[in-house]
């Protein structure tokens, strides 16, 4: 959503790196972004400008002399743009901008921006780590530019270091992140997403439907927002969102473990996560075996810790707990007893049981009720907007 309708410049310049900006420029569009993309020469020749033209539906700007009335549109574009990037940017591009010289079409726009720059260096490993590149780089960036560190690996040059142009997605996500009003910076968030697994012998457990999405979301809108982040997290298929410390865990007693442990830390606590409410009494250490095809079998099962009641027991005056709510039924009445019972300051009750709600959806629908008496119902949305909304009211509520 941040990017949507913003104006962002992405320039190219001359790396074997440049065909990722390709996948970076559509991951920009699909987000509602206008781009112009601007190539030095060199880059030209490693991936040709109609890609570019054809994916951007703009002009590249390349050449100021030759482009058409582009002497004037390098400043028009400097001046509207909400963004700029370079990736990949060269030890040379990084160079010049370092020294305030402008000789062609991207130094001289880039010279001229007063939007948020990020520069994303990519080059041999012994060129990044060129006392006079590295210098360069802390010039950019004391003066305010944001500097992506490049990930290591085999470079296209056949040696191992650091210097490779990160994937795009991770690009795309911290210019998101570059874009974000900082308000949770010196916050301290501690979030749990994800089901807990009990087991009931060494193949076999007792769950529920939780994917993680929400939790996920949650933890990925508090980190670009400034906060510094740790989810605990059952198991799920999701990537670690960037910048977030994850602690992964099974059952309901290990995320007591790994939330209580860290509770003195924090100044958020958010129970995104579906804790198993019961686990079996007495999980064997070897498989079950069935016996004729006719046996039953009697599961025993006993309450879990309940956390965020413990949590909500233990928590400061000045530490602010949200929990979630699933419910079938009797929505908001069940939401405001777990208010009262667990001592929360904020409740996200959710009706599941819909496809477009609750468990695995990519979308949900919540009340948040708080403390008060006081609530604020959230039309259906994606999840990251939810997430984005849910830390809004915390904010408010903190203040
Ligand atoms: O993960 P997704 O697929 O994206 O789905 C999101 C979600 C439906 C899991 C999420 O939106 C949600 O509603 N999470 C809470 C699910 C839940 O366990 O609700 P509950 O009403 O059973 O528990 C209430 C609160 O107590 C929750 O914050 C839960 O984390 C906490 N709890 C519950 C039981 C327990 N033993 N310990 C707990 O801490």
């Amino acid at each position: 959503m941040i990017l949507q309708n913003k104006y962002v410049l992405l320039g190219i310049t001359g790396g074997i790196a440049a065909y990722k900006a390709v996948e970076l420029l559509r991951l920009l569009k699909k987000a509602g972004a206008y781009v112009t993309v601007i190539m030095t020469e060199s880059a030209k020749k490693f991936v040709g400008i109609t890609t570019f033209e054809v994916l951007s539906e703009n002009p590249v700007l390349s050449d100021l002399y030759f482009d058409t009335d582009a002497s004037v549109k390098h400043i028009e574009l400097a001046k509207k743009a909400d963004a700029a990037i370079i990736a990949p940017a060269t030890a040379n591009t990084i160079g010049k901008l370092a020294n305030g010289l402008a000789d062609n079409a991207l130094t001289t726009t880039l010279l001229a921006v007063t939007c948020p720059v990020m520069v994303c260096p990519s080059m041999n490993s012994d060129m990044y780590q060129n006392i006079r590149v590295q210098r360069n780089l802390d010039i950019l960036e004391k003066d305010g530019w944001h500097i992506l560190d490049p990930d290591s690996g085999v470079l296209a040059c056949k040696t191992t270091g650091a210097g490779r142009l990160p994937e795009p997605w991770f690009i795309f996500d911290r210019i998101e992140a570059m874009l974000t009003r900082k308000d949770m910076k010196g916050k301290r968030v501690l979030i749990s997403a994800g089901p807990t697994v009990e087991a009931i012998d060494p193949v076999r457990y007792v769950s529920n439907h939780s994917s993680g999405k929400m939790g996920y979301a949650v933890a990925r809108a508090a980190e670009k927002r400034g906060a510094v982040v740790t989810l605990v997290s059952g198991p799920v298929h999701l990537d670690s969102p960037v910048g977030v410390t994850r602690i992964n865990v099974e059952s309901c007693d290990e995320m007591a473990v790994q939330m209580l442990s860290r509770l003195g830390e924090v100044d958020i606590i958010i129970k995104v996560a579906a804790v198993a409410d019961y686990k079996p009494i007495d999980p064997k250490s070897s498989k079950i075996k069935k016996k004729d095809g006719h046996s039953e079998l009697t599961l025993n099962m006993v309450e879990n810790l309940d956390i965020l009641k413990l949590i909500g027991e233990k928590k400061t005056k000045n530490q602010f707990l949200v929990g979630f709510a699933a419910e079938t039924d009797d929505l908001e009445k069940n939401a405001v007893l777990k208010i009262k019972k667990k001592n929360l300051d904020m409740i996200a009750a959710n009706i599941v049981g819909a496809d477009d709600s609750g468990f695995k959806a990519d979308t949900n629908k919540v009340k948040l009720i708080f403390r008060d008496g006081s609530f604020s119902d959230i039309p259906l949305m994606k999840k990251n907007e939810v997430a984005d909304i849910l830390i809004d009211h915390i904010i408010e509520k903190m203040l």
